[in-house]
This record gives C-alpha cells, structure tokens and sequence, in this order.
C-alpha cells in the first residue's frame, strides 16, 4: 500500500471514532453518568460525562459509519484507494470505544485528583483511541485485522494526537468547549 493509501485508510477508518467526543460536547448535560456518586471522596467519573453525550454521540458516529459506507466506492475512486466500508458492529464498536475510552479517562483523572477539565496531557489525547481500537477489536476482530494493518495502526497513533489537539483547541476558539483539551 502507498504511503497515501495508508494515511487516508487510517483517517476513514478512525472517522467514526472521532466524531461521537465532539457531538458530546454539543449535546451534553442532563444527568451523569455516575449519578452524583464519589469515591473515595471524589466523583466517579464527573459531570462532564453524561448519560445524553454518551448515548448521542454513540449513535452519530455509528450513523457517520454507515453513512461512510454509502460513500465509500466514489470516495475509493476519489483517492485511488480501496477504503473499507464499515459492518454496522464494526462502526458500533469505534464510535462506542472512542466514548468509553474518554470515559474511562475520567475515571483515571478523578482517581489521580484531578477536577473536571483538568488536563491530562497523552490520555487526554489518546484515550479514545485506546478505546475504540480495543472496542472495535473485541466486536469485530476480523474486519479490524484486515483493516488497522501495522502501517495503518502507526499513522493512526501518530496522527490522532495531532487532529484532537487542532480539533480541541478549535472548539475552544470557536466558544464550544471550555478548555483548549
Ligand atoms: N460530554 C458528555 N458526555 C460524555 C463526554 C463529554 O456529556 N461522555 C460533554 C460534557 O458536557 C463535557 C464536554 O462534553 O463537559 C467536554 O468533554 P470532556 O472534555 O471529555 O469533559 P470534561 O468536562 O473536561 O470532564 P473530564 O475532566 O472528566 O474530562
Ligand atoms: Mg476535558
């Protein structure tokens, strides 16, 4: 595969992963997700994790995935690149994973004292993509073998880091998010 083969296939593929945090910060508010809950003297996981951002952003990217997947014959000839459309499982498991990976890094940064939009420079940046990887991978093994082959994994772990933080601090110009993170 050519070095731009490889770098379009892992910003598809990782699409669906990247679109659910940010329609959470849209839509969330309501209830969290740890109902008020504390341990050991802190938050579960917060306020800033709740239960409509999660369900809202879950079902957005794992509409965008399937939206993708309509699309993904003219976009293939658009590139010259064979990309992977997306089995729904497939799209349920980036879009979910990439949630519960922010999720679980929550659950990290009150563990360790951190407040509510505390920064946590690396997890901050690659928690959803831990978690929609490892997501992805135990709901569709194959498909995600076929598709995050070793190149693809690299550009992935590279480039994400670099997309959130020019995203982040975009919807922190633009009025959306409260910290640049
Ligand atoms: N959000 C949500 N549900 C989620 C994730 C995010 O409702 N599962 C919304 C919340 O309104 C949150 C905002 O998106 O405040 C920004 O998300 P994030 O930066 O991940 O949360 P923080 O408020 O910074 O909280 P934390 O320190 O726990 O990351
Ligand atoms: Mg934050």
């Amino acid at each position: 595969m050519s070095m731009l083969g490889v770098v379009v296939t892992a910003v598809w593929a990782m699409l669906p992963a990247y679109v659910p945090n940010n329609v959470a910060v849209l839509v969330g508010g309501g209830k969290p997700i740890d109902g008020g809950q504390t341990l050991g003297g802190r938050r579960v996981l917060g306020d800033g994790k709740t239960r409509r951002g999660t369900v809202v952003g879950t079902a957005a990217g794992l509409a965008l995935a399937l939206l993708l997947s309509d699309i993904t014959p003219a976009m293939s000839s658009l590139v010259g690149h064979q990309l992977p459309t997306f089995p729904p499982v497939a799209g349920l498991g980036l879009a979910f994973g990439a949630m519960l990976g922010d999720i679980a890094a929550s659950f990290l940064k009150r563990r360790t004292g951190r407040e509510r939009g505390a920064a946590f420079p690396g997890l901050d940046q690659l928690d959803f993509v831990v978690g929609a990887l490892a997501c992805v991978w135990v709901l569709a093994p194959g498909w995600t073998e076929m598709t995050f082959t070793t190149p693809v994994l690299v550009v992935v772990l590279v480039l994400t880091p670099l997309l959130h933080v020019l995203t982040n601090v975009a919807a922190y110009a633009g009025g959306l998010k409260d910290e640049p993170w």
